[in-house]
């Protein structure tokens, strides 16, 4: 029998956890032969919901699911883990922008980063799911001095499934052929969906997809505004989509990448080879070596527009690292 995995959910009565935690239980991140432990965080006011939560973990008699725990004291439920979701915050509502949330959100992540520094497993990794995702992974990476900022990542898989979807869609090809679609930057509208190194069954996304008009306007806008766009129908923000995302981002982390392969995902800067910023969570194009040692794929090339558009995500993110210095000075 291997050693368990023990797993932190932070909003784990929320719509997101929800989705994500089943998925988890029955081996989809970790495979059909790893026992897994999933500690469940919530504030005080969620416990009976929680409690619901934990019922149906049970009733489902998953065979890999050896342990639950739910509160909302994180030395208890931080205590160990070898992997975290943070998605526990203030999800944004209509007309508001994810940066809205940074204040309100930013303090959540100044406690777990603390609590993580202390309780966690040395080796833990850390997707932070709950937005504005790229500036609560800096606050929290900040706030755990004795972890490793590469064990730290903000979720872009989202967008870059959505990019996947559109691009396939507007090339009539299946998602299984779109392959190496980078998000760069920010988890906001201004991130930058990159058609210049995806792929559509093998060949360069642009070559297939001739209409450069529509892959700088309709797509680039379609992707960074979709959120907003699910919030807009469903009135309250994607969280089956974010799941399955969470799901995917973590999976890449702990598996070695295919060779000539990468994902999205938002890492700490420092020694990036794009010239970004050193001090920012920033996405990139990143492939995995296994056991969670990610490193980011070099010499990408860029075109002047894509680079005007990665300058400009990165200001972004260099304006919410202001307000962060404020928040954590105060
Ligand atoms: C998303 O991209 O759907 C989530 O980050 C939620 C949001 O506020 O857009």
């Amino acid at each position: 029998m291997r050693p368990l995995k023990k797993v932190v959910i932070t909003g784990g009565a929320g719509q997101v956890a929800y989705s994500l935690l089943f998925l988890i239980a029955r081996g989809d991140l970790f495979g059909p032969d790893q026992p897994i432990a999933l500690h469940l965080h919530d504030l005080p006011e969620m416990q009976k919901c929680l409690e619901g939560v934990a019922m149906e973990l049970e009733d489902c008699a998953f065979p890999l699911l050896k342990e639950i725990k739910i509160g909302s004291d994180v030395q208890e439920l931080f205590g160990g883990v070898h992997f975290a979701f943070l998605i526990g915050s203030k999800p944004r509502g209509p007309g508001m922008e994810r940066k809205d949330l940074l204040l309100e959100n930013g303090k959540i992540f100044i406690e777990q980063g603390q609590a993580l520094n202390r309780f966690a497993s040395p080796d833990v990794r850390v997707l932070v799911v709950g937005n504005p995702c790229n500036a609560n992974c800096l606050i929290a990476l900040k706030n755990a001095p004795d972890l490793n900022p590469r064990q730290f990542f903000a979720l872009t898989r989202l967008d870059q499934n959505r990019a996947v979807y559109q691009l396939a869609a507007y090339a009539k090809a299946d998602v299984a052929e779109v392959e190496n679609v980078t998000i760069w930057g920010n988890h906001s509208t201004t991130q930058v969906p990159d058609f210049l190194n995806a792929k559509i069954h093998g060949r360069a996304a642009c070559q297939v997809v001739k209409d450069r008009q529509w892959l700088e306007n309709d797509f680039f806008t379609k992707v960074q505004k979709r959120g907003a766009e699910v919030i807009t129908c469903r009135g309250k923000s994607s969280a089956a989509s974010a799941a399955k995302a969470a799901l995917d981002a973590m999976q890449s982390v702990v598996k070695p990448t295919e060779a000539g392969h990468w994902f999205s995902m938002g890492v700490y800067s420092r020694g990036n080879p794009y010239g970004i910023d050193e001090d920012l969570v920033f996405s990139f194009p990143c492939r995995s070596r296994g056991l969670g040692d990610i490193e980011i794929v070099p010499n990408l090339g860029l075109d002047p527009f894509l680079k005007e558009k990665l300058a400009i995500s990165q200001k972004e993110l260099m304006e919410e690292r202001t307000l962060i210095a404020h928040l954590l000075k105060g």
